[in-house]
């Protein structure tokens, strides 16, 4: 099972590789997360990714390329993948379409995660993190059961540097300016399912679930 996980900032690509990876048992291979791992433990990857994430900037694609390639290289993908946020430009794209053709595998599906332009911003400006097992909240949609606490750990729940308003604002113009490429891309390619992100966390799932179903 290859898939991709698309959708603007805050449409719940975490959210649901979370429910996925749990179901289904792929690993989850999000760039997001693997660059702020490296920008947590000080490496040369955070160094290169750090002021374009602050910024809400992309970072450059033959870093991020280099990242994903030596990622689905590594044996426990080789019985398939879930990708969250990668590929985000069209050049991302091509990319990996020769990276599985070297590893001689190919996409299932590219789902993209729909959901309004104006309901991204509360979404992720009330999003909260555990710093300790990664378990992504939200305070009026998905909160802990105790306020402020991981349920898995009971970590002090934190909020990610680019959810400040003004990172907010830049990371939803820069990635809007990529996707009706990327959703052609991949439209004209066969790849692309449009799923309701617009609904309650569980019903979203329900169709991501109904469609993996058919895939095994
Ligand atoms: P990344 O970490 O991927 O950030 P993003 O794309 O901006 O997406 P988010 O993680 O903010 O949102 P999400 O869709 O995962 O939503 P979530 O499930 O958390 O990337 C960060 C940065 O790294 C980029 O800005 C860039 O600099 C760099 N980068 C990463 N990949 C790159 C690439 N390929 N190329 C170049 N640069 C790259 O949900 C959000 C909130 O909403 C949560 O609080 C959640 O609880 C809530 N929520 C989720 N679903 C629902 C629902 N159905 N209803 C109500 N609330 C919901
Ligand atoms: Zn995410």
């Amino acid at each position: 099972m290859n898939l991709i996980l698309m959708g603007l900032p805050g449409a719940g690509k975490g959210t649901q590789a979370e429910m996925i990876v749990e179901k289904y048992g792929i690993p989850h291979i999000s760039t997001g997360d693997m660059f702020r791992a490296a920008i947590k433990n000080e490496t040369e990857l955070g160094q290169q990714a750090k002021s374009y994430m602050d910024a809400g900037e992309l970072v450059p694609d033959e870093v991020t390329v280099g990242i994903v390639r030596e990622r689905l290289s590594q044996p426990d993908c080789s019985e398939g993948f879930l990708l969250d946020g990668f590929p985000r430009t069209v050049k991302q794209a091509e990319a990996l379409e020769d990276i599985l053709a070297s590893l001689d595998t190919s996409l299932d599906f590219v789902l993209n995660i729909n959901v309004d332009k104006d309901k991204l911003k509360e979404r992720l400006t009330g999003r909260r993190v555990s710093p300790t097992s990664g378990k992504t909240y939200h305070v009026m949609f998905n909160p802990p059961k105790v306020e402020g606490k991981c349920d898995e750990d009971g970590s002090e729940l934190i909020q990610r540097d680019d959810d400040k308003p003004e990172t907010v604002e830049k990371r939803l113009q820069v990635n809007i300016e990529q996707q009706q490429p990327l959703i052609d891309f991949y439209e004209n390619k066969g790849y692309l399912r449009t799923i309701d992100g617009d609904q309650d966390i569980h019903d979203v799932f329900g169709d991501i679930d109904e469609l993996l179903k058919g895939l095994r």
